[in-house]
């Protein structure tokens, strides 16, 4: 290109731009990067589309560079459930539990609270969520709630070093034990399912209304207590959760009506 400069003048308009900074040069045209993309000029004859004035053939000026291409977004359940159906025993189920990063709520936890008891034994009981000491432990039920539990399980022979599985319905504390929400549950069930086809119980007791919400798809404990149901093939049946019982003492009566019902039929299915 023809220049209209002289040798001088060039040479301190180039020393004039390094001293503001300027390390390399890039192109022969300056190009505005805020001003929006122009229309890309119109092609002069023997010049190329996208080929500036006095620019060489092939070389295209100004074209930003592609956007590298948006992850697809991922719905946790759809993750949920092809995690939980690969898991091909308890411990695989924990493990899959363990490496599970959509639920917020295991940011905040100590430890993943799985199981207590004897997988495979005939009554499989289902809590909400860990407390404080269950966090601490990574046990379900060892807290004020659990000694309360233990009781109840008592007065049917059941205790969890011979003859019962516990577990909870959200592996991971909620902060300031919180309602888990309903998307937090809907990421759950399908890890709480494939628990309970890999444990094999005979009967499921639900404890409170989060597991009432997981298992049988509704919540309502005060109306839904004692009342059997049926969920993934398995005789259901809803209870007060232990540490309501401890609010509210008046209905251990009707609680420990569920528990003879409950001893009913383990005696009839015996
Ligand atoms: N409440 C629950 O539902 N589960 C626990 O493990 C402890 C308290």
């Amino acid at each position: 290109m023809e220049s209209a400069l002289d040798y001088w003048s060039a040479k301190a308009l180039l020393e004039w731009q390094v001293e503001l900074g300027a390390t390399e040069a890039l192109c022969e045209a300056p190009v505005d990067r805020y001003a929006l993309q122009p229309p890309a000029p119109k092609a002069q004859p023997g010049q190329t589309a996208g080929q500036m004035p006095g620019q060489k053939a092939g070389k295209k000026l100004g074209t930003p560079p592609p956007m590298p291409p948006k992850p697809k977004p991922v719905d946790p359940v759809v993750e949920a459930q092809k995690q939980a159906a690969a898991a091909s025993g308890l411990p695989s189920l924990r493990a899959a539990l363990e490496g599970f990063s959509h639920c917020e709520l295991k940011m905040g936890a100590r430890n993943l609270v799985f199981a207590d008891g004897q997988a495979g034994a005939r009554v499989m009981v289902i809590g909400e969520a860990p407390g404080r000491e269950e966090d601490q432990q990574g046990k379900p039920f060892v807290g004020a709630a659990g000694q309360m539990l233990d009781r109840m399980l008592a007065a049917n022979d059941l205790a969890r070093d011979k003859n019962v599985y516990i577990t909870n319905v959200m592996p991971w504390r909620p902060q300031q034990n919180r309602d888990p929400s309903a998307e937090e549950i809907a990421m759950m069930v399908p890890f709480l399912e494939r628990h309970v086809a890999l444990a094999q119980p005979d009967f499921l007791v639900l404890m409170g209304n989060i597991s009432c919400q997981a298992v049988l798809g509704r919540r309502g404990i005060t109306r839904l207590r004692g009342q059997w149901g049926e969920a993934w093939g398995k005789p259901v049946l809803p209870m007060f959760h232990p540490a309501y019982l401890l609010r509210q003492p008046e209905h251990k009566r009707t609680t420990w009506g569920d528990l003879l019902e409950l001893k009913a039929r383990l005696g009839a299915a015996n």
